[in-house]
């Protein structure tokens, strides 16, 4: 995706919806926040294909304002992380909900091999260009056997036309390979469930309806409004739809079923880049020494996952802190 088309859905609206929703009330966050286009049917079925557990970690990979990682853990009891590269998304997830973020893309996740319990990446991958990085990165850091969530919006045929800005569709056979390709067997893959209740599609329309009162002129706002309209008309026209996906990570070693002949599984992480996680975990750590001296840090072989840390930022652009976020970038 482009940097103002990222920026300007990603980053400015998610602002300004954190924004909205302090305005109208705590009820409104976790629809607002769900900016994948996750509803309530399908948030259950991901946690329970996944088999969600009260105190496990739940690690969500581009996650947004954090609505998703909210509702999962209001529902399941888990322990979310949000892992997302804008910034001011990851301040709506600590002003909204006050869940730990890691600001960073997917295919450099600072995170430990098989630190987390579970993962989910919802609503993200049509916006990256290096799907598989991104879904070996994940991989990385689930330990074998794991759960992989994803909700995916998939092509009918590989050319969607006119594709909104930045948007890469994979086919849904597509999807399967780059799965198999980083580690992953897929266990289901179904269409996305029934529409949200009204009750929820009515506060989301509030939340939109108050971003929209005060920034409809934004260059901004009219960028993100032409983006989700030609979503509407891909969807309406059946060019494009939802699934939903459950997978898990396969074990080191143990070759494909589906694709016997499949790519080698590829580590994304570069010489140095465990050094730079470590650095990065040392000065969040450091940061906030008596907090971090309170919560688990995760063993070597990320036994006791939980993250000693609340904001992790890889290419030195500083997360504002809580009370503070969003009026900055
Ligand atoms: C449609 S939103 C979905 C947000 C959230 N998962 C949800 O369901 O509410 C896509 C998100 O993916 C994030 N994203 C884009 N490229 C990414 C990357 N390379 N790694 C991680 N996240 C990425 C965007 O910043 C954005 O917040």
């Amino acid at each position: 995706m482009t940097a103002s088309a990222m920026a300007a859905e990603f980053d400015d609206v998610a602002r300004w919806t954190a924004d909205a929703v302090e305005r109208l009330g705590e009820r409104y966050a976790i629809p607002a926040a769900c900016r994948g286009s996750a509803n309530p049917s399908a948030l259950a079925w991901l946690a329970e294909a996944c088999e969600l557990r009260p105190g496990s970690v739940l690690l969500d990979v581009g996650a947004g304002l954090g609505g998703p990682a909210a509702w999962a853990a209001g529902r399941f009891g888990v322990r979310p992380i949000l892992l997302e590269p804008m910034p001011a998304a990851c301040s709506a997830g600590v002003r909204l909900f006050g869940l730990p973020v890691i600001m960073a893309d997917g295919d450099r996740i600072p995170l430990r091999a098989g630190s987390v319990d579970a993962a989910w990446c919802l609503g993200v991958l049509d916006t990256v260009h290096d799907k598989g990085a991104v879904l070996s990165e994940i991989r990385r850091v689930l330990p074998p056997g794991a759960p992989l969530g994803l909700l995916a919006v998939v092509a009918r045929d590989p050319q969607v036309r006119p594709a909104p800005e930045g948007n890469l569709f994979p086919t849904s056979p597509q999807l399967t390979k780059l799965l198999d390709g980083a580690g992953f067997d897929l266990v289901e893959q179904v269409d996305q469930p029934a529409d949200a209740p009204l009750s929820w599609t009515r506060r989301v329309e509030r939340v939109a309806a108050a971003v929209a009162a005060r920034h409809r002129a934004d260059r901004a706002h009219v960028l993100a409004a032409h983006q989700s309209e030609s979503f509407t008309r891909l969807f309406a026209s059946g060019q494009i739809s939802m699934q939903l996906i459950h997978a898990t990570r396969r074990p080191t070693g143990r070759a494909s079923e589906q694709f016997p002949d499949g790519a080698q599984i590829s580590t994304p992480t570069g010489d140095g880049f465990e050094a730079e996680v470590e650095a990065e975990l040392s000065l969040a750590e450091s940061s906030d020494p008596q907090r971090a001296a309170a919560l688990p840090v995760p063993d070597g072989d990320g036994a006791t996952a939980g993250p000693a840390f609340e904001y992790v930022s890889l290419h030195g652009r500083a997360v504002p802190p809580r009370g503070t976020a969003g009026r900055t970038p």
